[in-house]
């Protein structure tokens, strides 16, 4: 039995473990991408940054394909609706701009997709139809003394979606940006109100690909508030962050494109 099936955590060095020809190269690329990410226009204040994109992953053949993008004015989102089975409930509609074409074609980026998927585990119900994922690239960023960058939500939590994978691009400069991982019953701590034997571990990501996996039910994660370290500059913890949830049939009545009304639907 994995260790992510066993305790609901697992920590990986994807440096160690995806190795081919040229992943250095799109290590770089994948590292680069993150000096293009804009603020998070929905928390600007936290000094984080990112971008979102959305792909789906056969079962068996394990194939990742990428969703396609919505174009709003010249610009390439992703859209975040969530509670879109039931018309009676409007959602928490947001928009996240998208990874680039480019991103989207780094082979690093699918291995390591591939890689979090099978470590995935599923009731057989859940995955007859293909698997998402929600690919996170953010950025905790400080520029000057005093800032604080925050992740969300900043607190132990648990996600909703069944897996989540993080993986480590870039730390440099920052102090902070503690992991911790806990039983749910802690859930809505704060790291330092807790007592050390109520936490199950605490660590650090530092080096590029260092990752870790939850599996939601059985554990609740938290990362630490990042400010700027002593060098001169900015300092960054950018991460790639990866969420795996089924597609499945929904019921008849709770499908939109069942209400009837065919003026405001589209072709796909
Ligand atoms: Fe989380």
């Amino acid at each position: 039995m994995s260790q992510l099936r066993k305790t609901g955590f697992a920590y990986y060095h994807l440096g160690e473990l995806i190795q081919y020809e040229g992943v250095e190269k799109d290590l770089e690329q994948l590292q680069n991408a993150f000096d293009d990410l804009p603020p998070d226009e929905y928390a600007p204040h936290l000094n984080r940054r990112r971008r979102y994109a959305r792909a789906v992953i056969m079962p068996g053949s394990h194939r990742v394909e990428w969703l396609p993008e919505t174009i709003i004015d010249g610009q390439d989102y992703y859209e975040y609706f969530q509670g879109s089975f039931n018309p009676e409930y409007t959602g928490e509609y947001r928009r996240f701009p998208a990874l680039t074409k480019e991103t989207r074609a780094n082979r690093l980026l699918e291995e390591i997709i591939r890689f979090d998927f099978k470590e995935t585990f599923w009731m057989k119900e859940d995955a007859l139809m293909p698997i998402h994922a929600g690919i996170h690239f953010v950025k905790l960023y400080v520029k000057e003394e005093g800032d604080v960058a925050v992740s969300s939500p900043n607190n132990l939590h648990q996600d909703g979606e069944p897996f989540t994978f993080a993986h480590l691009i870039r730390r440099r400069n920052i102090n902070g940006g503690i992991n911790a991982i806990a039983s749910p019953k802690h859930r809505g701590k704060m790291l330092e109100d807790m007592a050390e034997n109520e936490v199950m571990t605490t660590f650090y990501l530092e080096e590029a690909l260092e990752s870790y996996g939850v599996y939601d039910p059985l554990v609740a994660h938290y990362v630490g508030e990042v400010t700027k370290g002593n060098e001169e500059g900015s300092g960054e913890r950018s991460a790639i962050l990866i969420d795996f949830q089924p597609t499945v049939i929904a019921n008849p009545d709770d499908i939109r494109s069942m209400l009837g009304d065919t003026t405001n639907m589209i072709s796909v």
